[in-house]
């Protein structure tokens, strides 16, 4: 092993709250590890990276902490003919950038202010999603702001580009990258009308296509999905409470009275081309993939559940409160939406399991998929606790693993096809673990035809991996597009 565990577990102190101690604690170096312990075998036919980003604050935050707010860390997973190297690295934001001069944190959290304020300035983190394109691994931020380009083996941060037009602020966290086209579609969102924008960016970086979409207030939207022809919005009934806003306070409200819309737009179509369709009310974190059957429209997700009270209605304090937290009720949902007709439905494909943080194989990105694989969730204490493979055609759970749900952590995994893959779950699912029990990281990796079989290779690293965002697999392909 290329250096020893010291990772300090609450390196501020105790009092900005538990999201910077213990499973959360940041890491306060950026290694290169090569020779790692392994237990099994590392396949030869994986080949590619496995990244995963996540809040990791450098200094000391100003006032509470919420993990949106962390400076960006990637860590990641780099495979090549049997070979594994581990390396992590904070994204160079203009935040970063300028705490770094200053020696310090310079900004402020969303739990202590909100875009815009200028007496409290806050820093986009690009901490929360990551993907490839272009050659590029792209991160982003969960409110919206400059794209962050990284080279995917190196990790440097080689440059950003600020995809704003107006309206709009930039890009959200969760573009989506067809890869057959090579283009990439993505959202914006603010709290001003017209409220959202939609882009296209095509296989070189160049935007090509931005329009506004009107939505009728201000709104928390968080992920969007596309098609071969279309790309689908979200409009849900989670927003900035209208007084807390004009006060330059962060709270979020959950109004139940509302329906969820989804919007379904032509991937060049301009803001009047966009078809809506209402649904039962409800959070939507992660979609998980979307497809056309004929003049449908096919969405499968992670619905959040709405909070209950005792008489079974919906408690609207409670699940805002859910959604600030991060806390996680979801169930695998499928919405369909005809194009033609404007008919739509929804269904709960599996009503068991509490699962989140999707993957599955993203060559297949805006076609049908079949399987996916997710993460285990407990809400009462934010764990992430195994894995688990669905079939999203019935909802039916095809396996799962966990070392030990009650103190293992699983981060967001990911579908890596094999070198000569014959089917859609020939590969591998990649993923960070840590066993809070024996104190131990690990990187594990699994047979995506044979989850519950645990990992066929166990790779053990130095340090812990903070509890992270998402995370995504690039082929090797995608990393020597511009190389
Ligand atoms: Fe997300």
């Amino acid at each position: 092993m290329n250096s020893p565990f010291n990772h300090d577990k609450a390196p501020f102190g105790n009092s900005h709250g538990p999201m910077l101690t213990g499973v959360f604690a940041p890491v306060l170096s950026e290694e290169c590890l090569t020779d790692l312990p392994v237990e099994g075998k590392i396949p030869n036919d994986l080949n590619g990276v496995y990244l995963r980003n996540g809040p990791n604050p450098r200094f000391k935050p100003k006032g509470s902490y919420h993990p949106f707010d962390g400076d960006g860390m990637i860590h990641s997973a780099h495979f090549e003919n049997g070979k594994l190297t581990y390396r992590n690295k904070w994204i160079r934001t203009d935040g970063w950038l300028e705490n770094d001069r200053q020696g310090q944190e310079s900004h402020w959290g969303i739990m202590n202010s909100l875009k815009g304020r200028k007496d409290r300035p806050m820093a986009d983190a690009a901490n929360t999603d990551v993907i490839g394109h272009a050659g590029n691994a792209v991160a982003t931020w969960y409110l919206a702001g400059k794209s962050y380009f990284l080279d995917p083996v190196t990790l440097d941060t080689i440059g950003s580009k600020d995809y704003s037009r107006s309206p709009g602020q930039g890009m959200s966290a969760h573009p989506k990258v067809d890869e057959v086209t090579g283009e990439m579609m993505f959202f914006d969102y603010f709290d001003y009308a017209p409220f959202m924008a939609y882009g296209v960016i095509d296989k070189e970086g160049k935007l090509i296509h931005h329009v506004p979409i009107v939505l009728p207030g201000n709104r928390l939207p968080h992920d969007m999905g596309i098609t071969q022809n279309y790309s689908i919005l979200h409009d849900l009934p989670v927003y900035h409470d209208e007084d807390a806003l004009a006060a330059g306070r962060h709270k979020i409200r959950f109004n139940s009275s509302m329906n969820s819309r989804f919007g379904v737009i032509p991937r060049y179509g301009k803001s009047e081309e966009i078809k809506w369709f209402e649904f039962t009310p409800c959070f939507l974190y992660h979609v998980i993939n979307c497809w056309e059957e004929g003049d449908e429209v096919v969405m499968t997700a992670c619905r959040f559940m709405p909070t209950k009270d005792t008489n079974g209605e919906i408690d609207e304090i409670k699940t805002a409160k859910m959604i600030a937290n991060l806390g996680m009720e979801a169930r695998l949902w499928r919405y369909r939406m005809n194009v033609k007709s404007g008919e739509c439905r929804e269904e709960c494909l599996n009503a068991d399991y509490n699962c989140e943080f999707p993957s599955y194989d993203t060559q297949l990105t805006g076609m049908h998929s079949q399987y996916a694989y997710l993460v285990d969730h407990n809400p009462e204490t934010l764990h992430w606790t195994g894995l688990r493979k669905f079939n999203t055609d019935t909802g039916e759970s095809l396996g799962s693993w966990s070392d030990g749900p009650a103190h293992c952590w699983y981060s967001e995994p990911w579908f890596a096809p094999a070198d000569n893959q014959a089917s859609e779950d020939h590969g591998y699912v990649i993923c960070f673990m840590w066993n809070d029990k024996l104190q131990i990281q690990e990187l594990q990796i699994f047979d995506a035809q044979n989850i519950s079989r645990g990992p066929v290779a166990r790779v053990s690293l130095p340090h812990a991996i903070p509890v992270g965002f998402h995370a995504c697999w690039m082929k090797p392909t995608q990393i020597n597009i511009a190389k």
